[in-house]
């Protein structure tokens, strides 16, 4: 039996996987079990942020797993104790809490929001507003915030107490506050939902209510964060910061990795017995989440970040074919005048690069570390790709 086919036969069909099996990697490129080269554009969806086994990240994780790979959250570890005040000192937050995933970062927020109105407020005051086109995650109460009809439906019946509003709609904003309203959530840039940027007005009128109501605003940068659009975090582009931030991908270089911040507002209202998670802020995880950050920190490499995607933008947007390029950082969203992204993706794969799509556009995601003879290399395959195919 083949990997494919033992895979399809073994694993519920939950995704449409392109028929490649990757078998190793190194900076931004991998190869298939036939030896093929493929640029990765696309960081298995803005995870290997370092590239596939950066060897600090690499070493860092070995290191801990030989040493100690994990014990309870009824014990200290120094990982966890080391990446909690790093990411906290790195960021301006008060506080944070270790997940698995992007998910379950949220999940925190959401119940994070809901028990600080609760504690304050009492019980009926617990409406978390979302956006219309947002994505916040696969798990109930994550699917139930998340702003798209396509993903409500089968699995009812969904948490309630979620209001979607029109992003970038201040009236709609407007329109659907009232006094039951806890958290607002948002992502600066809606990445699942077609890389969208949000507008700057709108997020400092959100700001604007949560200091004036007491609501809480929660930051979903589980895509965004951890130097993806050249910062820390998007919100720095904003000037804005939200109560709550929610990260995960690229902050575990590859492994599984979810963290919810809060401020000091509200960096306590979880308390023992509220909250947990069997694997959260493991040793081994968390070592790698440290160098990974370490890395990030060093002289330039934000500065590089945005520097690639400058050159990166202006090659693509020279090109006839493309309407508009989105995004901010190496978060890029492809806008095409008449083709369609599947087919530029299809292409791109028979050429050795590795793209994603969200809604109708091409989506790139390549790592933060991508030298630019790879991002050169990658490139050219994207524009022959976009000129060439019909
Ligand atoms: C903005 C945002 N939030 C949440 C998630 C869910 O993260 P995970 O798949 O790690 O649960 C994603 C995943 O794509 C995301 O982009």
């Amino acid at each position: 039996m083949s990997v494919i086919e033992q895979t399809n036969a073994y694993t519920m069909p939950t995704y449409g996987r392109n028929q490649i099996v990757i078998d190793k990697g190194n900076s931004a490129t991998c190869y298939d079990e036939n030896c093929k080269k493929y640029i990765d554009f696309s960081s298995g969806i803005g995870v290997t942020s370092m590239g596939y086994c950066n060897n600090l990240w690499a070493d860092a994780v070995c290191e801990q797993v030989k040493k100690l790979q994990h014990t309870s959250n009824l014990f200290y570890h120094e990982p966890q104790a080391k990446l909690a005040e790093k990411l906290c000192s790195m960021s301006g937050y008060e506080k944070l809490f270790f997940a698995n995933s992007g998910a379950e970062a949220n999940e925190c927020a959401i119940k994070l929001a809901r028990k600080y109105s609760f504690d304050k407020y009492g019980k009926n005051r617990n409406t978390i507003i979302t956006l219309v086109n947002s994505f916040h995650g696969r798990t109930l109460a994550t699917l139930s915030a998340t702003g798209q009809d396509v993903f409500h439906n089968y699995f009812f019946p969904f948490v309630e107490g979620f209001k979607y509003v029109k992003a970038n709609d201040i009236a709609d904003l407007h329109a659907n506050l009232n006094n039951t309203v806890c958290a607002i959530m948002i992502e600066y840039i809606q990445g699942e939902g077609g890389v969208m940027a949000l507008d700057a007005e709108f997020v400092a009128e959100i700001r604007k209510i949560c200091d004036e109501q007491d609501i809480l605003m929660i930051a979903d940068e589980v895509q965004t964060g951890i130097g993806r659009t050249g910062k820390l975090f998007a919100g720095e582009y904003y000037h804005c910061k939200a109560d709550i931030t929610t990260t995960a991908k690229g902050l575990g270089g590859g492994l599984p990795i979810g963290v919810c911040l809060a401020n000091q507002k509200c960096a306590d209202v979880l308390n023992a017995g509220s909250h947990g998670s069997t694997f959260g802020g493991n040793p081994v995880i968390c070592a790698g989440a440290v160098k990974v950050l370490e890395i990030l920190e060093q002289d330039g490499v934000l500065e590089s970040i945005q520097e690639k995607s400058k050159y990166l933008r202006e090659k693509l947007s020279a090109l006839d074919e493309v309407q508009e390029v989105s995004g901010i950082g190496l978060m890029v969203g492809i806008q095409l005048k008449s083709k369609k992204a599947p087919d530029i993706l299809k292409a791109c794969l028979e050429n050795g690069l590795l793209v994603l799509t969200a809604k109708d556009r091409i989506r790139l995601l390549p790592p933060l570390t991508i030298s630019m003879q790879e991002l050169e290399e990658g490139l050219a395959i994207l524009c022959k790709c976009i000129k060439q195919i019909f």
